[in-house]
């Protein structure tokens, strides 16, 4: 590795250790701002997500940058007692309040937390049907890199389904939803969640980072998916990429 690799390398752990400290800032109040910042939008476009993935009833999925588990415990709920959701996520704080959720709507026999980083993910090549994100690969210090590892771990013909904030179509809309979503909402999300790092200000700076809708398809078929397909949601608030594994990868 040379000297321009090595300091590519340091920011990106300096970025990683950044995001996983702001996350852990707001961990005990993460799940009451997306209920109030979405107005309760967050969990039908979770349940579309996991609806829209082809999810067989005994698949096993592995949703990474799992969070508090919600997107997890939406697959979860379209598996019968042979599926299986592992929920892996690399903040300690997020998974410790995710794990009293899991139990108690009864749902720890089919999901199990683990504490791992998306870029290095602590399973076998091909150990699942398929693998998710929500609101989370745009946090991966290294997009591309976290695709890779999403499709390394499924199986020939497995999916990656990417739930993600996105920029809406309509230029009316469009006007009105980036005043509320650079102005107002980091304003309540300082107030109440009262981090010092000011997480709800970097969602929307790192949402217009973001490749658009094309470019994030384009990335994926890069990182050798095939048959990449999109859907948007709630006026283009959010959209959700689907692409295949191929089956002789
Ligand atoms: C906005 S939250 C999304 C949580 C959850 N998926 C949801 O739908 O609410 C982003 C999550 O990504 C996690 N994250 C970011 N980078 C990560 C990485 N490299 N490895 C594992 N988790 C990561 C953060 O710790 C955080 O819990």
């Amino acid at each position: 590795m040379n000297s321009s690799e090595n300091r590519q390398k340091e920011l990106l752990t300096k970025r990683a250790e950044s995001i996983k400290s702001m996350f852990g800032s707001i961990a005990g109040v993460y799940d009451f701002l997306n209920a109030l910042l979405s107005l309760n939008f967050d969990k039908s476009w979770r349940k579309y997500a996991a609806k829209v993935s082809g999810i067989k009833p005994d698949a096993k999925v592995l949703d990474v940058c799992t969070g508090t588990g919600d997107q997890a415990i939406s697959y979860s709920k379209l598996l019968n007692g042979n599926g299986l959701v592992v929920g892996s996520d690399y903040c300690h704080d997020m998974l410790k309040y995710g794990l009293p959720k899991i139990k108690k709507r009864r749902l720890d026999n089919k999901i199990k937390l683990v504490e791992a980083d998306t870029l290095r993910l602590p399973f076998r090549d091909n150990s699942f049907e398929i693998s998710t994100v929500a609101f989370g690969i745009r946090n991966v210090a290294d997009l591309e890199e976290g695709i890779k590892e999403m499709i390394r771990v499924i199986g020939p013909n497995g999916k990656v389904v990417i739930l993600e904030f996105s920029q809406p179509t309509n230029f009316l809309f469009k006007k009105i939803y980036f005043f509320y979503f650079t102005r107002i909402l980091p304003m309540i999300g300082r107030l109440i969640s009262k981090s010092e790092v000011d997480a709800y200000s970097y969602l929307p700076q790192s949402v217009l980072a973001f490749p658009d809708r094309l470019n994030l398809k384009k990335k994926m078929e890069l990182c050798g998916l095939e048959d990449v397909m999109f859907f948007t949601r709630t006026l283009g608030i959010v959209t959700i990429h689907i692409g295949k594994k191929p089956a002789n990868p």
